[in-house]
């Protein structure tokens, strides 16, 4: 990040009044919008996960109680988290994963994810878990600023590779 970067988040900053709770049904399609502007293709174009509907539904009928919401004082949608728990075979470990994080470009630097995040952590000491783990996109500089400055460490690379089988196809097909 420059120090252009750096004025700029200075100057937006001023926290912001902000309620923090779990996600109800009907915010799941405030959640989605809010999630399609934040999660586009060429956002993260290799992410192996893509933001549809189905992430939101699955995430809270699997785990409600891991989905937060944030709320501004006019009561809109300004961020969320949908989390989970995971349980490895031979492994007395709890682990927490916070599968998607975002907030309304318009509220960030205001504090709302660092809000979200530490009810989130809350929950997960609650049930028990152990180690948190989160992943996002080696160029997605201000996830891994954010996730960094919450205590995360020791970042590993993952390698992607895909293999085109478009050629393959049969022609004329769609
Ligand atoms: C990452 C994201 C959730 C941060 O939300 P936010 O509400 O702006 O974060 P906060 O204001 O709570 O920031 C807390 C700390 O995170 C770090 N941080 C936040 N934005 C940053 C940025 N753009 N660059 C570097 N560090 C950043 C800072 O250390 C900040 O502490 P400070 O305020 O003392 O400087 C937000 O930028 C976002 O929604 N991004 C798009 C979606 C996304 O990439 N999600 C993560 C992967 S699922």
């Amino acid at each position: 990040m420059n120090t252009n970067d750096n004025n700029d988040r200075e100057k937006k900053k001023k926290k912001e009044q902000v309620n923090i709770r779990e996600m109800t049904i009907d915010d799941l399609a405030p959640v989605f919008h809010l999630g399609e502007k934040l999660f586009t293709p060429e956002s993260s174009p290799n992410l192996y996960r893509t933001w549809d509907e189905y992430e939101v539904v699955d995430a809270f009928r699997d785990n409600a109680e891991f989905c937060l919401a944030a709320e501004s004082e006019e009561e809109e949608i300004i961020g969320f988290i949908l989390g989970t728990t995971i349980e490895k075979r031979r492994s007395s470990w709890k682990y927490g994963y916070l599968i998607w994080l975002g907030v309304d470009e318009k509220y960030q630097d205001k504090g709302v994810a660092s809000r979200l995040f530490n009810h989130f952590r809350n929950l997960m000491i609650t049930e028990g878990v152990r180690m948190l783990l989160v992943d996002t996109e080696a160029n997605n500089l201000s996830a891994i600023g954010f996730f960094e400055k919450m205590g995360f460490e020791k970042p590993k690379k993952h390698v992607y590779l895909s293999l085109n089988l478009d050629s393959e196809r049969p022609s004329g097909k769609e």
